[in-house]
């Protein structure tokens, strides 16, 4: 059946532009080939809308971004030594935005999947015999709590800043939900990332998480500390098939997890809501250092449109062919340079 696709796109700041601009052509030729119609709708975010607007997200882009079935995102920030972005107060920097449209479009359930390709053994930085088979696991994080918007404020007196966790029941409920849902998609093992050892959120987060549980016998449910994650991630990463977390492990975690890959450049991700909206991005961020110079490495954001297909629109077998068209392109031997050769962006 013929779709169209209403696809709102924030290219960006820094790589986000060159990498969005690829996303778009291998959207539009799945779309050509299954007899899809793309429609873009261009959305500005982060240091892009402040250059236009004084602000990482007008309220005017928020609405646009709700009339679209999903959205398509680079990256966005800059250098924080050198930008002018980053002379302006932290709530009007470019991050700002991306935190606020997180919120503002209730985009709770953050999946970051992270795969080692056979073909990318050599990028990967851990020893053969821990990646031998491979690995595919998934870091599903929470994405609008926690330390990240608890409230924050600054004492009058001694100028001490206090953030507290903030995570309800509901919230830790729903994450947890997905995870489980997608568990069973998948190998049928959650790990559950926490602190319970020293905060009373993690021992809340493990006990909601054991309720919740029990709705899926026949998947296995592990508990782990989150310094004890972070070094099995790189003694052992074969172990995990979905990692559940809150916002700010997930953060640290997700981050580890991709250079095991051998490139965080490799690494897709989504953001949804209860509904089949997402946000879809590369889990890197915007490589000021490498921008305008056409050698970011575009499969991240190529794989996060497939993921789009698949999760807003279940478009399983086009999907699929994008996929399958990356796994082809780094069998051939294309490469950039982060995943250890000479390349560039655009083939
Ligand atoms: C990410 C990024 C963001 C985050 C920043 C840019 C606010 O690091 O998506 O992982 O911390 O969530
Ligand atoms: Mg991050």
């Amino acid at each position: 059946m013929s779709m169209n696709l209403n696809i709102g796109v924030i290219k960006g700041d820094g790589i986000g532009p060159e990498i969005v601009t690829e996303a778009m052509k291998v959207l539009d030729k799945a779309a050509e080939k299954y007899g899809h119609a793309c429609k873009y709708t261009q959305l500005l975010l982060g240091g892009a809308s402040i250059d236009v607007h004084g602000i990482p997200l007008t309220d005017e882009t928020v609405e646009q971004a709700k009339a679209c079935d999903a959205v398509l995102m680079g990256s966005i920030g800059g250098d924080a030594k050198t930008s002018p972005w980053y002379q302006l107060e932290p709530s009007k920097r470019p991050e700002a935005g991306l935190l606020k449209i997180r919120k503002e479009l209730n985009l709770f359930a953050n999946l970051r999947p992270a795969i080692l390709y056979d073909e990318l053994k050599g990028a990967c930085p851990l020893k053969e015999e821990i990646t031998e088979g491979g690995f595919d696991l998934m870091i599903m994080r929470e994405l609008t709590g926690g330390l990240y918007f608890g409230e924050r404020r600054t004492e009058e007196i001694d100028g001490v800043l206090t953030a507290f966790d903030s995570l309800t029941y509901n919230e830790i409920r729903r994450i947890a939900k997905r995870a489980f849902d997608i568990a069973m998609k998948r190998g049928r093992k959650v790990t559950s990332v926490d602190k319970a050892n020293v905060l009373d959120s993690s021992r809340l987060w493990r006990k909601i998480v054991e309720e919740v549980a029990k709705d899926y016998p026949e998947v296995a449910l592990e508990h782990m500390l989150v310094d004890n994650c972070a070094m099995q991630l790189v003694k052992d990463p074969k172990q995990f098939d979905v990692v559940l977390t809150e916002n700010m492990f997930g953060d640290i975690l997700s981050d580890e997890a991709s250079m095991v890959t051998g490139s965080i450049g490799m690494l897709a991700s989504t953001s949804l809501n209860e509904t089949k909206f997402g946000l879809y991005e590369p889990s890197g961020g915007s490589a000021p250092d490498i921008a305008g110079k056409g050698i970011a490495n575009p499969i991240a954001t190529i794989l996060s449109a497939a993921m789009m297909l698949r999760f807003s629109f279940d478009l399983d077998q086009e999907a699929d062919a994008i996929e399958a068209a990356v796994a082809q392109v780094l069998k051939e031997g294309y490469r950039t340079i982060d995943i250890m050769s000479e390349g560039k962006t655009q083939v």
